[in-house]
């Protein structure tokens, strides 16, 4: 326990209790409190999920949960991610503070322990994610990405959030855009799926999946390869499983070889009714050319209203610098909302 007072105000930093069910619903109250206070204008905070993430983890990264609390009420968290099979240099996190107990140093004694951990554990990279307004976003805050950039982070990729309302989207659109990118896509097949991959293709989804880290732009983010097998595969559907998501796919097959030539992902976490959000798209680069990122992006947005017929948003994030993406994400009913920088700092080991 690590006991912080300044003028007006003491707490204690303590991991979360998850056997003392009042500080958990005290945290959750602080992260429902900060979404709308800070991120209202953002994809909406999901308290079912967040109770679900306590409870199942994945196996490549391990998370520490941290409070700031007084007199047995949570005034900030502080969520810590490390991952344990890959990038095993770095270490994020999600820091938020109640809008009624700032500007009293929770937020520099939250953020100090975190510090202290990643050196702990010898992490020498740490960033974050944070929201950033941008035009026609006015419930966006920046109240965060000026606290990090006080304490020495920087950012290190920009990015933008955009999001489809599936009940605005021009059908018959799509339908001439399915059209016309099928004409180039004449050696592959677009196969849908849920959950699990299936067998033949199971492979060549983790393959791309590690490929991922590579391939995206990364800007200034210190992210390292990583070689994504089967097994980690299987891990991800059976915690999505377990937290009850649903994960949709769409993966492109080139017929001749068998080869999976690309995929893409949508997440619907428990408990979401209108929201749900894209995860990673790739087209492998010895296949890219055949608008295979059109088809897949249009074969599993449809797919979320066949399993998901009031599903309303998908939210979607990419580098500002992906213009390959953004492009093919407009030309299917995506627009923009909000700016999402990585902030990061490197520590001396
Ligand atoms: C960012 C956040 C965690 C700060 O929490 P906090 O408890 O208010 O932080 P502190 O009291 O320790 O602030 C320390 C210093 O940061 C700076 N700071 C914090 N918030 C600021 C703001 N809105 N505008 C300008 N400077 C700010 C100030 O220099 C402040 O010192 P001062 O109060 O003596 O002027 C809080 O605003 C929050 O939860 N925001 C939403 C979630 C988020 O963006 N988290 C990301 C954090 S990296």
């Amino acid at each position: 326990m690590v006991r912080q007072t300044r003028a007006m105000t003491h707490f204690d930093i303590v991991p979360l209790d998850l056997g003392d069910l009042a500080q958990v619903r005290s945290r959750l109250a602080v992260m429902e409190a900060v979404g709308a206070h800070d991120h209202a204008g953002a994809r909406p905070f999901n308290p079912a999920h967040v109770l679900a993430s306590i409870l199942v983890s994945r196996n490549d990264s391990r998370g520490e949960r941290w409070v700031a609390v007084r007199d047995e009420r949570v005034l900030g968290h502080l969520d810590l991610a490390l991952p344990v099979l890959d990038n095993t240099h770095s270490m994020y996190f999600e820091l938020g503070v109640h809008p009624n107990e700032r500007r009293r140093g929770v937020g520099s004694a939250l953020l100090r322990h975190m510090e202290e951990r990643a050196a702990d554990e010898s992490r020498s990279t740490i960033s974050t994610w944070l929201p950033m307004p941008g035009d026609g976003a006015p419930d966006i805050s920046a109240d965060g990405a000026v606290f990090a950039v006080g304490k020495g982070y920087t950012m290190s990729l920009g990015g933008a959030v955009r999001a489809v309302d599936l009940d605005t989207v021009d059908e018959e659109a799509l339908d001439l855009l399915w059209d016309q990118a099928s004409a180039k896509a004449a050696d592959f097949d677009i196969v849908p799926f849920a959950g699990l991959p299936p067998e033949r293709i199971i492979d060549g989804i983790a393959y791309l999946h590690g490929r991922m880290y590579t391939d995206m732009p990364l800007g200034d983010w210190d992210l390292q390869e990583a070689a994504i097998d089967r097994e980690r595969i299987r891990d991800w559907a059976d915690m999505r499983r377990l937290r009850g998501e649903l994960h949709l796919h769409a993966a492109a097959v080139h017929k001749e070889t068998g080869d999976v030539a690309g995929f893409t992902e949508i997440i619907i976490e428990g408990g979401a009714e209108e929201h749900c959000h894209q995860g990673d798209t790739i087209v492998d680069p010895r296949f890219r050319g055949h608008r295979l990122g059109t088809l897949l992006k249009i074969a599993n947005q449809r797919q979320v209203r066949a399993w998901r017929p009031r599903m309303k948003y998908v939210w979607t994030g990419n580098a500002t610098s992906n213009t390959h993406m953004i492009a093919i994400n407009e030309s299917v009913g995506y627009r923009l909302v909000c700016h999402e920088n990585v902030y990061q700092k490197k520590l001396d080991r």
